[in-house]
């Protein structure tokens, strides 16, 4: 039996790798994904396990720590895979949780199998969490562990964080095993959004649904109350700072300028390559922007990062292919030999790299259709330290609410999004030095520890792990 901790994470992945080198060695490798980036910054340090699992299909293996941090792996077979993972979680909740922008999935054996799943993460939660411990359940992959852990043990503060948005009831009644899901997430003391506008869906699903008494603040059921709210998520700012400073870091951005050709003007855009990121309406301004000579290749160049994700699941497959069908067609309409009008790179990079293309970029694209936070617009702006460059930001970001001064747009919208580029394209640097600096302001105050150390209190009024965390 594993060693018990005082503080437990559940979360569908855990930040490694699932090749541990031969000997045995573990390096935290960051998942590209919000949910591992914010988590990995707070964790690596902590007294604490994160329960979860190691990527792939088979028997569960042993791993080792990370400094203070115990990993706890969930196995996965080859069925449970597709039936949890890439079905209900990625084919029902994911596309009805964005705004439905592909159609979302319903499949009764998904459902029992996300069921069998989740009570195997319950049940390994309940196993390394000593008494009176707090858990700290993620994500839409396991909405069900709060209750299923609260029934095997009552002596737990559990917690649930959604880092994905959390839809407006006639969205959210489209499930079929909606009231399940609803009572699964209630069972723990605190539910956290990244927008307000979550908590007030689920108060008012709560009420219709399951009858309980709910305001935007608390929800109360069987005599029991869960506290709501949003919690934006956010990213560790001084590493990213210090990354962006780091002189070596700095000479590779030069060096990828003359790269890329020495353009007036770099365009960035850096996604997991997934629907909800509006990558194609992207292109689409893009196109048109050419199409028009509003944007001239030699003089502007567009990178897009599209690391690969999810890639069994059919809408992935079909989106990837269109969109390198595109990037082919733009690139062979408006190219010329040796400047490609969009460098597409579809490839992990590590964080060094990312913080020397984040330093070259002049405007950073980042226009989900529906995004819970979007950390790479985050990202951006910490690694800005010149006070130079522009972020435009769709509406349906997360990271909208806090980002303001970014030049904000309706991605749905191609001729507000190509006027949008324009502008921040033709911006003055005075207004967008006024722009980055009043952002990287919030950013110092509202960090990853902020975001850990707001939840954390909010769960545990002692301040006990709050405390804990913060002795990093
Ligand atoms: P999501 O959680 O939907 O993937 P976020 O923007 O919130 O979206 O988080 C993405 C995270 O993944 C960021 O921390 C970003 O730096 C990282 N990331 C994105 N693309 C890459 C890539 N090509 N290589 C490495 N990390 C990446
Ligand atoms: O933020 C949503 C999320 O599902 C995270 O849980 C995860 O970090 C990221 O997207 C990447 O997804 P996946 O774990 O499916 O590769």
């Amino acid at each position: 039996m594993m060693r018990q901790s005082s503080l437990v994470v559940v979360a569908n992945r855990l930040p490694l790798d699932d090749n541990v080198a031969p000997d045995g060695a573990c390096e935290w490798r960051r998942n590209p994904g919000g949910l591992a980036s914010a988590l990995h910054s707070i964790l690596r340090q902590a007294p604490a396990t994160w329960v979860g699992w190691a990527g792939g299909a088979g028997p569960p293996r042993p791993l080792p720590d990370i400094g203070t941090l115990r990993l706890r792996s969930v196995a996965l077979t080859e069925d449970e895979l597709r039936g949890y993972y890439e079905g209900f979680a990625n084919s029902t909740l994911w596309p009805l949780y964005h705004d439905a922008v592909e159609p979302p999935l319903f499949d009764r054996g998904w459902w029992e199998t996300y069921l069998v799943v989740n009570r195997r993460f319950a049940e390994a939660a309940a196993e390394v969490a000593e008494q009176g411990a707090a858990v700290w359940v993620q994500d839409y992959h396991l909405q069900l562990v709060p209750e299923m852990l609260r029934q095997m043990r009552p002596d737990l503060l559990i917690g649930f964080f959604m880092h994905v948005p959390f839809p407006p009831p006639e969205l959210f009644m489209q499930l079929p095993r909606r009231a399940e899901l609803l009572r699964g997430m209630l069972g723990a003391d605190l539910v956290g959004f990244q927008r307000p506008q979550a908590a007030h869906n689920i108060a008012q699903l709560a009420t219709k649904l399951l009858g309980a008494q709910a305001n935007d603040r608390t929800i109360t059921l069987g005599g029991r109350t869960t506290r709501t709210g949003a919690f934006p998520v956010s990213i560790d700012v001084a590493e990213m700072q210090a990354l962006a400073a780091r002189p070596d870091v700095v000479a590779h951005a030069r060096e990828l300028r003359g790269l890329l050709g020495q353009p007036r003007r770099i365009l960035l855009s850096v996604d997991r390559l997934d629907y909800t990121k509006g990558i194609e309406h992207r292109l689409t301004a893009y196109r048109e922007l050419l199409r028009d000579g509003l944007v001239k290749v030699r003089d502007t160049v567009l990178v897009q990062v599209a690391v690969p994700s999810r890639e069994r699941v059919e809408s992935y497959r079909t989106l990837r292919d269109r969109i390198e069908g595109e990037v082919g067609r733009i690139n062979g309409e408006y190219g010329r030999v040796g400047e490609p009008a969009i460098h597409y790179l579809i490839q992990p990079f590590d964080r060094a790299e990312l913080a020397a293309l984040y330093q070259t970029a002049d405007v950073m694209v980042v226009t989900p259709l529906r995004d819970g936070m979007n950390l790479v617009a985050k990202e951006f702006v910490a690694a800005r330290e010149d006070g130079s460059g522009a972020l435009v930001l769709s509406e349906f970001a997360g990271a909208a609410d806090e980002l303001n001064d970014a030049f904000l747009v309706n991605p749905h919208d191609v001729e507000g999004l190509k006027d949008t580029l324009l502008r921040a394209m033709e911006a003055e640097p005075a207004d967008l030095a006024t722009r980055m600096e009043r952002m990287r302001a919030h950013l110092r105050s509202h960090d990853i520890m902020a975001w850990a150390r707001d939840y954390l209190s909010t769960l545990d009024h002692t301040g006990r792990l709050a405390e804990r965390l913060a002795r990093r």
